[in-house]
């Protein structure tokens, strides 16, 4: 089979190369793929949002499946028209996509069908929005409605700063349409975990949970980011409480999509705060997490590629799916100035010199003319570690990081340390 993944990430990066373990893989394509899925895939010179264009390479090459890795050509209809051209793809349809890509659809429906997620409102007005925020007792959080790249959501201690928050989703439109609404929600306390789960818009089959960590310095201070580093397992999560969610949340949320008209088919990631009532939603997913994936992915022992068929041809039931007993830690290198303006181009050296099961997925990543691999975007790569418990991998993890250099280099140095100290 030749497949194709869309995507550039560290994500599609580990995508390709599970995909590829597949004895029934013949070739991979990546669109457009970095320095890393050049090495082991043919990578594409076709943006994600090209959709017109990755149809036609699709046929052209004779695509036998396409999967999409990032959240926005999902949002953008490609499932859609790659079904309607008859070609198979993996990864939701538009309207079932709107779990992610609107933040009031998803919550309307957790409401609608009893799914747990914290107190809030929603508004398309920003008056009453303002008004409503005035007479919330601070912690609050605010949400842009639409996709906002990881950015559209504020946690606030005042009511000043929902103010301003607000008036930037809705009045300034810092995130543009996605700001047309907005989502006013209760602070959770508690623990995050994020479980993602594959579907066919029937079954349920829950993934190995992971953690990740959005903010860019140690301790979760600093600015958000597209996500510094991930672990799995994650060790207050056991499976009991995998398998309420899947009861609660997961199953729930499938059936409720179904019975809405927009079955669900592909990975939906629940982004979940465990607290003292209980695992509740922060978000939805239509997608394999980044830096999630990174995690996940090297635990699956069963073929990939058969579980993407199977969801496909809705024989998700059929599918025993298995899972090592190992753990991960995935610590992301981000360029200097990262998640604000930073240079690329710095030559990357020392990828050479690690540990031999030590995974490498690139994301920022490009070969020079000089055929040197050179940092090409903020987030640039994951290094992902294995142990037989979280204290060897995350110890193997900070043995190899420093080995990999470029100019500027930063990354963190607490991934996983509370599960281990
Ligand atoms: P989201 O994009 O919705 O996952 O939000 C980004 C981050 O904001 C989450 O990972 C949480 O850390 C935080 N967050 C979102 N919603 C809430 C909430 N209701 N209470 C507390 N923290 C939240
Ligand atoms: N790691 C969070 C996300 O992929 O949205």
């Amino acid at each position: 089979m030749k497949v194709m993944v869309v995507g550039s990430g560290a994500r599609e990066h580990a995508l390709a190369w599970k995909i590829r373990q597949s004895p029934r893989v013949e070739q991979i394509y990546v669109a457009p793929g970095n320095a890393g899925t050049a090495v082991m895939a043919h990578n594409l010179q076709l943006r994600p949002d090209n959709i017109e264009g990755l149809a036609a390479a699709a046929r052209d090459i004779g695509i036998d499946l396409t999967v999409v890795g990032p959240e926005a050509p999902l949002a953008a209809g490609i499932a859609d028209r790659f079904q309607q051209l008859g070609m198979p793809v993996f990864g939701p349809t538009k309207s079932a996509a709107r779990i992610e890509s609107s933040k009031v659809f998803a919550r309307a429906l957790m409401q609608k069908y009893g799914i747990p997620c914290p107190g809030g409102t929603a508004f398309s007005s920003y008056d009453e929005a303002r008004e409503y925020i005035k007479s919330q007792t601070p912690p609050v959080v605010v949400k842009a409605d639409g996709l906002a790249a990881g950015k559209g959501v504020t946690v606030v201690s005042s009511t000043e700063e929902a103010l301003t928050a607000l008036s930037e989703i809705m009045e300034s439109r810092a995130f543009g349409d996605a700001g047309s609404s907005v989502v006013v929600e209760e602070c959770l306390t508690g623990q995050e975990v994020s479980l993602l789960a594959f579907t066919d818009g029937r079954t349920v089959v829950p993934m190995v949970p992971a953690c990740d960590y959005k903010r860019l310095l140690d301790g979760d201070r600093g600015p958000n980011t597209g996500g510094m580093g991930s672990y799995s397992p994650a060790g207050f999560f056991d499976a009991k409480l995998t398998q309420m969610v899947t009861r609660t949340i997961l199953e729930p949320a499938v059936k409720a999509l179904a019975a809405e008209g927009a079955t669900y088919k592909g990975v939906l990631y629940a982004g979940l705060m465990v607290t003292a009532g209980g695992p509740k939603v922060l978000e939805f997913n239509a997608r394999f997490g980044d830096p999630e994936a990174q995690v996940i992915l090297p635990r699956l022992r069963t073929d990939l590629l058969d579980i993407m068929l199977a969801v496909i041809h809705n024989r998700l039931d059929k599918m025993d799916i298995r899972w090592s007993g190992d753990a991960y830690v995935g610590v992301v290198m981000a360029s200097g100035g990262y998640p604000g303006s930073y240079k690329t181009g710095f030559p990357i050296s020392g990828l050479d010199s690690l540990d031999d099961d030590m995974l490498v997925f690139h994301a920022g990543t490009k070969h020079g003319e000089d055929s040197r691999i050179r940092t090409d975007g903020g987030r640039v790569l994951t290094a992902a570690a294995r142990g037989k418990n979280l204290a060897e991998a995350r110890a193997r993890a900070y043995r190899n990081v420093p080995r990999i250099h470029f100019e500027g280099c930063q990354y963190r140095s607490d991934i996983a340390a509370r599960e281990v100290n």
